[in-house]
């Protein structure tokens, strides 16, 4: 595949090096500005995305900017006849996804999302056991995301400017992938929320660091920082019911310290249950009446349709970096036509659409029920057992 990627920063850079894994080329990369797409060092250096397109003409286009970004960006990648890779949040609005389908749907290309997590074996051997009903009916779903990311109260980062993160700070940033990851292994679509926002931290001060983004609307102070009075949800605490009738919740957070990337799910059905942490991505606890059964990976227990994503033999740890390497080679599969087992712009805006209801949820203190505007659960979701 000759990619192209737009964005020059932290996520940028985990696609270049994955792209070059799966044999790809990265022809091009779309920065801010000039210089930060020089300093990339990889492909040409762009600073506009049209022309960039219009010059390079890439078969796929991985969308590695800031939210706001991402239907537009992403819109014209399609007009220009390339696949597109979008990371999450997939938009900053429902209307926006579906806008993208649609742009997908005229040009006859094919849209993915980053939801790098649903690439561990360990997650493909979880969503057989529960879609094929190894626990049974499913009564429980709970867990976690939480991140010390923006603990730090001298932090700024653009999620804070005005505009640019969309209605939503916590559930776009690590919400979005817990949400995706328990529809992915369950099956079941969630059909309301109950949701409660806080704050914890309102005043942020931009300094013009790497990873601030442009100035905010607002005057400098003495010291050349804009301080920004920050509205959006940095706790995110959730109740969630999904068809079939489970239901569970979660907390996301993005200000727990000594937890980076604490992404926990747990889930019960009438035969038994099974926890499962992100941190340790190569066991799970298997929990039945009575006992629990620590399982390791082994690549000879996934599905025979699974067992590429295990790159190494069994006691070999598999990484975040091998899960997301996954995603990305199923996705481009996808765009090949091989495939509809990927992460669809389906999933990505059933995730939107959640957080949309849980916006509305905390807004006005009741629970909200979640749109169902996209394709259906089992074309955005699909599975063979
Ligand atoms: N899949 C994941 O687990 C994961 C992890 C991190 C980030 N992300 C997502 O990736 C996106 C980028 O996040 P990041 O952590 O790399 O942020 P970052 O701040 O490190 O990088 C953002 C980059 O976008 C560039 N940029 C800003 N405006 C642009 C524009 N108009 N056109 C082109 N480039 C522009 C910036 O210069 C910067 O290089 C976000 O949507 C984020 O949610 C996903």
């Amino acid at each position: 595949m000759r990619a192209a990627i737009i964005g020059s920063g932290y996520i940028a850079r985990v696609h270049a090096r994955l792209i070059g894994e799966l044999g790809g080329e990265v022809v091009a990369v779309v920065g801010r500005t000039l210089g930060a797409a020089q300093a990339f060092g990889i492909g040409r250096a762009h600073d506009n995305v049209e022309a960039m397109l219009r010059a390079e003409k890439p078969d796929v286009v991985h969308v590695c900017s800031p939210n706001t970004f991402h239907a537009e960006q992403s819109i014209a990648a399609f007009r220009a006849g390339a696949h597109v890779l979008c990371e999450k949040p997939m938009a900053t609005s429902g209307d926006d996804c579906r806008r993208m389908i649609d742009a997908a749907d005229q040009a006859g290309r094919v849209g993915a999302i980053a939801y790098c997590y649903r690439g561990y074996p360990l997650v493909r051997e979880l969503r057989r056991l529960v879609r094929t009903g190894d626990f049974g009916e499913l009564w429980r779903v709970t867990g976690l995301y939480l991140s010390q990311d923006v603990f730090d109260p001298e932090k700024y980062v653009w999620h804070f400017t005005p505009g640019l993160c969309g209605p939503s700070y916590a559930l776009f940033d690590f919400g979005v992938h817990w949400l995706d990851l328990v529809q992915y292994i369950s099956g079941r679509p969630i059909e309301e929320i109950f949701a409660r926002f806080h704050t914890r931290r309102r005043e942020r001060t931009w300094r013009g660091g790497t990873g601030q983004g442009p100035m905010p609307p607002g005057h400098p102070d003495s010291t050349g920082g804009v301080a920004v009075d920050f509205g959006l949800e940095d706790q995110a605490d959730i109740v969630v019911g999904f068809g079939g009738g489970a239901s569970g919740g979660a907390t996301i957070m993005g200000l727990s310290p000594g937890n980076p990337n604490h992404i926990a799910v747990s889930m019960d059905g009438e035969k038994g249950g099974f926890d499962w942490l992100q941190e340790q991505p190569n066991s799970y606890v298997e929990r039945r009446l009575g006992r629990k059964i620590v399982r390791d990976k082994d690549p000879d227990r996934l599905q025979p349709a699974d067992r590429w994503t295990s790159s190494v033999p069994g006691g070999h740890p598999e990484g975040y970096l091998d899960a997301f390497r996954n995603v990305i080679a199923e996705s481009w599969r996808g765009m090949k036509g091989e495939t509809k087992d990927f992460p669809t712009f389906g999933a990505g805006l059933c995730g939107i659409e959640i957080v949309e209801a849980a916006v509305k949820s905390a807004n006005a203190g009741s629970t909200a029920a979640v749109t169902d505007s996209g394709p259906s659960f089992d074309e955005a979701f699909p599975f063979t057992a």
